[in-house]
C-alpha cells in the first residue's frame, strides 16, 4: 500500500473514500468547519452519529470529489488513545473493504495525541487491518480488495503528521513480515529455508545476517537444540542477526531472542491434534517477532546496537527422538533431565541465552510461545512478561510495559519469587524441563533464569501470538504480536525522551 501525507482541504481530495474519526461533541463544529458537500453530508449523519467510540456510518455526499465519506467515532477527546486511533482506522479499512475503495483519505483527527504519534497509529490500524494472507490461493479473494493508495490528511503539523506516517508504515510492513512467516507452511520454513529467508530480509533492509549450520552448532555444544532436534529430519540452525550502525548508542548490545519452533508436535509427548497441534505452525512467532523488529530498527535507522538470535528446530517424534528420561548437557555445562519432550522450547531457548553471554549485553528480551498456561492466565489478547528480582527489575518492568501500552502489544507481568524455581529440581540432573502443573508460564521462565547473567525479559506471547478469530486491526492467523512492542522499546531506549 502506497502512503503518504496531503494537505490539501478536503473538498480537494480526490478519493474513493474520505474517513473522518470524530469524537464526541465535534461533530457538529466539524461540518460546520469542513462546509461544502463534505460538510453537508456529515451534517445529515449526525441524526445517527454522536462520536461515541466504536460507532461508524457512511455518507455519500451530494457533490463533490470524495465519492464516499466514512465517519467513525473515537469517543470523548482527551480521552483518545493510540488504540482508539488504531481501532478507528482499522473500522475504515473495512469500509474500504465494503466499498472496495482504491483510493482512501484518512484524517488526522483533533483528538490531544500528538500529530506525530496520531499519525503512526492511523496509518498502523489501517495497514494491518487491510492485511489479507494469500499465497497459498489459486484464486483471488474477491471479498478481500485491498487499497492501494492511503492519504493521511493532516491540516497542521503537517511535518509531524509525515515522521508518524512512515515510521506506521515500516513498523506495520514488519509487523506483516511476522505475520507472514507466522501464516506460512511448516513445509516452506524448515529451519534451514528461514535461514534462507532471514538472509534475504538482511540483505534487503541493511541488516547482517549468519547462519550456523548443525555442526557449528555441535561445537558450540549446544545440548538442548541438538536433543530437541533429534527425531527431525531436518537439520537445525542458529540464525545471528546484527544491527551495529556506527553512530550507535551502545557498545554492548540489546540481544533479541526468539523461539523458532517451526513446528511443534510435542515429540514423543506427542501434543493431541484438535485446538492444539493444529496451530503449531505459529510456534516460531516469537522467531517472527525478532525477525520482523530487526527490520523495523534497521528501515528506521535506530542508533542502537542490537542482535537478533534464533535457535529453529521442529520437535518431533522421528526414530532418533529424545525421549523422556533423557538427560541433556547444554550449552552452559548444565543437566537437564527431560521429563516431557514437548517442554522443547526452554530448552532451546536456553542455549541461546546462555550463548548470549559472550555478547556482554547491556539487556536481553527473549520472546517465546513458551506455554499454554499461558493462553489460560491472560487470554489471546495479552503475553506475560517476567524478568529476575534484582535491583534493576522494576525500571525494566516500566519500560516494557510503557512500550506494550504505546503499541498496542498488551503485557501483564507475573512474579518471579524465588519458590517457584522449586518444583524444576531433579533426581538425577541439575534440573528437569517441567515442574508440577501449578504456574506453568513462571516455572518456564524460572528454568530460562538458570540460563542468565545479564539484565533479562522473558516474554511468553503463546496467546496473542496467534488468533483464531480476527478482532479489529489482528486478523486470524498470525498477528505479528512484539514487533511493534519491540521496535517501540527499542526506539524509546536508543532515544530516551522527555515524555
Ligand atoms: N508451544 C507450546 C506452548 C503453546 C501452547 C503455544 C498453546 C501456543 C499455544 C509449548 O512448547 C508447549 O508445548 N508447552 C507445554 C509445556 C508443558 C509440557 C510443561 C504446555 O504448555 O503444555
Ligand atoms: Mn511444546
Ligand atoms: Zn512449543
Amino acid at each position: 500500500m502506497k502512503v503518504s501525507v496531503t494537505t490539501l482541504t478536503l473538498q480537494d481530495l480526490d478519493v474513493d473514500l474520505l474517513i473522518l474519526p470524530i469524537g464526541r461533541s465535534l461533530a457538529r463544529a466539524k461540518a460546520a468547519k469542513i462546509g461544502g458537500p463534505i460538510g453537508e453530508a456529515l451534517n445529515i449523519s449526525l441524526m445517527d452519529f454522536d462520536g461515541e467510540e466504536g460507532q461508524a456510518l457512511l455518507c455519500y455526499p451530494a457533490s463533490g470529489r470524495a465519492h464516499r465519506v466514512a465517519v467513525i467515532g473515537i469517543g470523548d477527546s482527551g480521552t483518545v488513545t493510540r488504540e482508539i486511533l488504531r481501532k478507528a482506522a482499522a473500522k475504515g479499512a473495512a469500509l474500504a473493504m465494503n466499498t472496495k475503495a482504491a483510493t482512501v483519505a484518512l484524517c488526522v483527527p483533533d483528538s490531544g495525541i500528538d500529530a506525530e504519534s496520531a499519525g503512526q497509529a492511523l496509518v498502523e490500524g489501517y495497514v494491518l487491518a487491510s492485511y489479507d494472507y494469500d499465497r497459498y490461493k489459486t484464486q483471488p479473494n474477491q471479498e478481500k480488495n485491498i487499497t492501494e493508495r492511503l492519504v493521511l490528511h493532516a491540516d497542521r503539523d503537517e511535518k509531524s503528521a509525515r515522521r508518524g506516517a512512515e515510521r506506521g508504515r515500516v513498523e506495520s510492513e514488519a509487523t506483516i513480515t511476522a505475520r507472514d512467516l507466522v501464516n506460512m507452511s511448516p513445509h516452506d520454513k524448515t529451519p534451514v529455508q528461514l535461514g534462507k529467508i532471514v538472509e534475504r530480509y538482511g540483505r534487503k533492509y541493511g541488516y547482517d545476517v549468519s547462519i550456523w549450520s548443525k555442526s557449528d552448532i555441535e561445537k558450540e555444544k549446544m545440548g538442548g537444540l541438538l536433543g530437541v532436534n533429534r527425531g527431525s529430519m531436518d537439520p537445525p540452525v542458529l540464525i545471528e542477526m546484527t544491527w551495529k550502525p556506527t553512530k550507535a548508542a551502545n557498545s554492548k548490545p540489546v540481544v533479541l531472542v526468539g523461539k523458532g519452533i517451526v513446528f511443534d508436535t510435542g515429540g514423543l509427548s506427542l501434543k493431541p491434534t484438535k485446538d492444539s497441534m493444529d496451530h503449531m505452525k505459529a510456534d516460531m512467532a516469537g522467531a517472527a517477532a525478532v525477525i520482523g523488529a530487526m527490520e523495523a530498527i534497521s528501515r528506521l535507522d535506530v542508533p542502537l546496537y542490537v542482535i537478533g538470535l534464533i535457535p529453529a528446530t521442529d520437535n518431533r517424534p522421528g526414530q532418533n527422538a529424545y525421549v523422556p528420561g533423557d538427560v541433556l548437557k547444554m550449552h552452559s555445562g548444565m543437566t537437564v533431565e527431560v521429563l516431557n519432550t514437548d517442554a522443547e522450547g526452554r530448552l532451546i531457548l536456553a542455549d541461546a541465552l546462555s550463548y548470549a553471554k559472550l555478547y556482554r549485553p547491556e539487556l536481553v528480551f527473549d520472546l517465546a510461545t513458551l506455554t499454554g498456561a499461558q493462553v489460560v492466565a491472560l487470554g489471546s489478547h495479552v503475553g506475560a512478561v517476567m524478568t529476575q528480582q534484582d535491583a534493576g527489575a522494576q525500571e525494566r518492568l516500566d519500560a516494557v510495559l510503557s512500550a506494550a501500552e504505546l503499541s498496542g502489544d498488551l503485557l501483564h507481568p507475573m512474579p518471579m519469587f524465588p519458590h517457584y524455581g522449586e518444583s524444576l529440581k531433579s533426581d538425577v540432573a541439575d534440573i528437569k524441563n517441567i515442574g508440577n502443573r501449578e504456574a506453568g508460564t513462571i516455572t518456564a521462565a524460572k528454568f530460562l533464569e538458570h540460563f542468565v547473567d545479564y539484565p533479562w525479559i522473558h516474554i511468553d506471547m503463546a496467546g496473542p501470538s496467534f488468533l483464531k478469530q480476527s478482532t479489529s486491526y489482528r486478523p486470524a492467523g498470525g498477528t505479528g504480536f512484539g514487533v511493534r512492542l519491540l521496535t517501540e522499546f527499542i526506539r524509546e531506549y536508543a532515544y530516551p525522551k522527555k515524555r
